[in-house]
């Protein structure tokens, strides 16, 4: 399969994917900021009944998924492979088996078309899926920004300070925040993920009815630990009994405003270390409501702005991997830089500061940073 020569008139069309967790996803863009599909298959159901992701089953169905997610993507783009100019997937971090599916998928693709293939960080990802829009009432993505990127397996404060350059700040010691929401409804016997469903149970409660610890609020640095907070709701529940009625609203509306005040308070005081005064808010806990509002009035009354893209960009999904990709995939396709190496690894724990895994061969590193 060779894909026909690019019409300089028509901006390129590239397709993402990622399968990094128990989302399969594939998108397809014309644009860093023009989106033409997404189409994301959540494994939740399946793994609901485990109570958390089980690594190998979420490998297994994103075989089973991959095929049908990467057909309707293209389909509601209007596209056919022939069309696709470049491939973009999440080669870490994440599970490796779910990886692996997404990245020989996509080097199989870029390999039968012979167009460029680029491995991209998830966490970056989660960052430019702002790029693709902010939620109503928030300021758009502008560079050098403060990231709190913040979801089920990460929770990371990155200084941005242009798209490709970034240093990660602080990060979770333990838990990452979202895995502390799961863990606490799990303890309370509300189901997985437990996000969405205590972030609207607390919208009854009072915050301040259970004084909850703020988990290195005043030490660790830039660091975070989440694991202390979910230990606390444990042996409270093991003094006063799982919760009911207004008492179950009051806790889910204590855990939380806890858990948000330790996130927001550590990103806006690198925000004020570093003098930058964009802050981006994104990953999956980036939908709570709380956590919206909180960072929002902090911001504003020190002056800052801050970008949260629509929740259906902040879970996981493909689009933020293309928005990250564009701009690199774009300048070789444009450079009529083939790229002849269809090799590329996978690193479970690929730190969003760190040069990609060894031994991959991606547009990203060829040049300066985009
Ligand atoms: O970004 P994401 O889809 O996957 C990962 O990369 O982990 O994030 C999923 C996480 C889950 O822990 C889920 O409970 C959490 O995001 N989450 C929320 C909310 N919606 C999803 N946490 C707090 N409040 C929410 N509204
Ligand atoms: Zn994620």
């Amino acid at each position: 399969m060779t894909a026909p020569a690019s019409d300089p008139g028509t901006p390129p069309l590239i397709l993402a994917i990622e399968s990094s967790c128990d989302e399969t996803a594939a998108a397809v863009l014309d644009g860093p900021d023009s989106l033409r599909s997404s189409v994301v298959h959540s494994q939740v159901d399946i793994h609901r009944q485990y109570g958390g992701v089980v690594p190998e089953l979420a490998s297994r169905n994103h075989i089973l998924a991959i095929d049908t997610v990467v057909a309707d993507a293209l389909q509601q783009a209007g596209a056919a492979f022939q069309d696709l100019r470049g491939v973009a997937v999440t080669a870490g971090p994440g599970l490796t088996g779910a990886l692996l599916v997404g990245s020989e998928y996509a080097k199989a693709i870029a390999f039968s078309l012979d167009i460029p293939l680029v491995g991209i960080n998830h966490l970056e990802g989660h960052l430019r899926a702002a790029a693709l829009g902010t939620t109503p009432g928030f300021a758009p993505l502008t560079f050098p920004c403060v990231a709190l990127l913040v979801s089920g397996g990460h929770t990371s404060i990155v200084h941005a300070e242009h798209p490709g350059v970034y240093t990660e700040v602080g990060r979770t010691l333990d838990d990452a925040a979202g895995e502390c929401w799961d863990k606490v409804s799990k303890e309370l016997g509300l189901g997985y993920p437990g996000g969405a469903i205590i972030d609207k149970l607390a919208r009854d409660g009072n915050p301040a009815a259970i004084d909850m610890p703020r988990p290195m609020l005043h030490k660790g640095g830039d660091h975070f630990s989440f694991s202390g907070l979910k230990t606390y709701v444990l042996y409270h529940l093991r003094e006063h009994g799982r919760p009911t009625g207004q008492d179950l609203h009051d806790l889910a509306a204590s855990f939380q405003e806890a858990a948000c005040e330790v996130l927001v308070k550590k990103t806006l005081r690198v925000a004020r270390r570093l003098n930058v005064k964009d802050i981006v808010v994104s990953g999956g806990v980036a939908c709570n409501r709380r956590l919206r509002e909180m960072v929002l009035d902090a911001a504003g009354r020190r002056g800052l702005r801050v970008c949260i893209p629509p929740p259906s960009l902040c879970t996981d999904n493909a689009a933020m991997i293309g928005a990250a990709a564009y701009p690199r995939l774009a300048r070789h396709i444009a450079g009529g830089a083939g790229f002849a190496e269809h090799t590329m690894n996978v690193s479970a724990s690929w730190a969003v500061d760190d040069p990609p895994p060894e031994a991959v061969r991606t547009a990203a590193w060829d040049g300066p940073p985009l």
